[in-house]
């Protein structure tokens, strides 16, 4: 019935080189084979190369089935509740709510929540899609501000003031929704001046953690602890473990009544099947490895101060992010595939990021950086990224060797 305009928009697609395909994939380490062929890895979320560890991969499999049920039937098992109660402690929330994946958690939130259809949500133009499909599906109006800044932020809350005729004590229920670090610039939210906009403003706070969680802050806390903002200044906190914890999943953290009120009211919670034990387990061991495993995030950092390094050697922008998502913008959805495609010729695996996941014009390679990597694979991927752009490989050797040798020296020996 509807074929002929399936085909079509497949077509489409096609034509202006945004047609996505999957690829099967078994990633290990800083590896991914893929069909059989063995790539250098940067495009994963695997931060701290906690997925690959042999202890995550030796886990107990006595474990293994599913939880059988959603949690309001019988799926809530001690390995859940445990793990609840182990991530409230560690990130200083009072609760804390396992969903099976970030995407379910954040497009069931808002829309759970935000019911009075006089409320606004105000959303960072590149928050993630799961947090814009969960203000669309909410009463309240979705409005968003320019990516960080807080000027356009402010002119938002001050337009909903006069729009509703009313003044700051008495505005209707308002939220600021923003992610830590965005996760196709890898830029940070500057959460101390939000949080005093939330304050001045009466509005709450929504903080996706997604790329922050295990990178930042002690212990991996975070971005909140990173940026020394209090957990009590933001009303709902979310992090996946699909991305530096190296499970998957997700939490919601806050008060009692936050999480109460999500176990009774969020379809997505109620009417899911639990994430299984194992999982469950699984993330719990991971956690541990996260807060204990200073090193991973000192060697993170060090590749990432290295890598950026490499790039301005190279005659590149910087990338504008410090934190493991490194974005190389190349603009046309044509030329970015044909940069991801002749890296992996070289055996790097990189994804080419084309709109509407990006805005039109700023297609890019998202690089990502991991403690697995080490810096002779910086040193080859960043020669042939300047290869494959026409940029000669020789003078990036050379003016690193020139320019900065002892730097490098420094931290290949740190
Ligand atoms: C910022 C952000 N939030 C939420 C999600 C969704 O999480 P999940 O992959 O667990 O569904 C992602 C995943 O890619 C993300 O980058």
């Amino acid at each position: 019935m509807f074929t002929q305009r399936l085909s079509q928009a497949l077509a489409d697609k096609q034509q202006n080189f945004s047609y996505r395909k999957r690829y099967v994939c078994q990633p290990a380490g800083k590896f991914v084979d893929v069909n059989g062929k063995q790539y250098l890895n940067f495009s994963g979320n695997d931060y701290l190369g906690i997925a690959s560890d042999h202890r995550i991969k030796n886990a107990d499999l006595n474990d293994l089935s599913g939880s059988t049920g959603s949690s309001l039937i019988n799926g809530y098992h001690p390995a859940h509740q445990a793990l609840e109660a182990e991530i409230a402690d560690w990130l200083g929330f009072e609760k804390a709510l396992l969903f099976s994946t970030g995407f379910s958690a954040n497009s069931s939130i808002l829309k759970t929540l935000m019911t009075d259809k006089n409320g606004l949500i105000l959303q960072d133009k590149l928050n993630h899609a799961s947090l814009i499909d969960g203000g669309l599906a909410a009463a309240a109006k979705s409005v968003r501000f320019a990516h960080n800044d807080m000027f356009a932020l402010e002119k938002k809350l001050i337009a909903n003031l006069k729009e509703n005729n009313v003044n700051k004590n008495n505005a209707s229920e308002t939220l600021i929704v923003s992610e830590g670090v965005f996760s196709m610039d890898g830029d940070s939210a500057p959460l101390a001046n939000i949080s005093s906009l939330a304050r001045q403003y009466q509005a709450g706070i929504m903080l996706d953690d997604a790329h922050g969680i295990g990178v930042f802050g002690k212990n991996g806390r975070g971005s909140l602890a990173a940026q020394n903002i209090n957990p009590a200044s933001v009303d709902i906190y979310m992090a996946t473990f699909g991305k530096a914890i190296g499970s998957s999943g997700a939490v919601v953290c806050g008060s009692q009544t936050l999480i109460d009120y999500l176990v009774n009211f969020s379809r997505s919670y109620i009417y899911s099947t639990a994430m299984s034990p194992l999982q469950a387990k699984l993330t719990s061991r991971a956690i541990k490895m996260v807060q204990q495993d200073d090193w991973r995030r000192e060697k993170l950092y060090e590749n990432i101060a290295y890598f950026k390094h490499l790039l301005s050697c190279a005659g590149f922008d910087d990338t504008g992010s410090n934190s493991a998502i490194q974005p190389v913008i190349i603009g046309e959805n044509e030329t970015t595939l044909m940069v991801a495609n002749q890296l992996k010729q070289s055996g790097i695996w990189l994804t080419a990021i084309r709109p509407p996941t990006v805005a039109k014009g700023s297609a890019r390679l998202r690089i990502t950086l991991s403690s697995a990597q080490d810096k002779t694979d910086l040193d080859f991927l960043v020669s042939q990224l300047a290869q494959a752009l026409k940029l000669t490989p020789q003078n990036v050797n050379s003016q690193i060797q020139t320019q900065d040798q002892s730097m490098i020296t420094n931290m290949q020996n740190s």
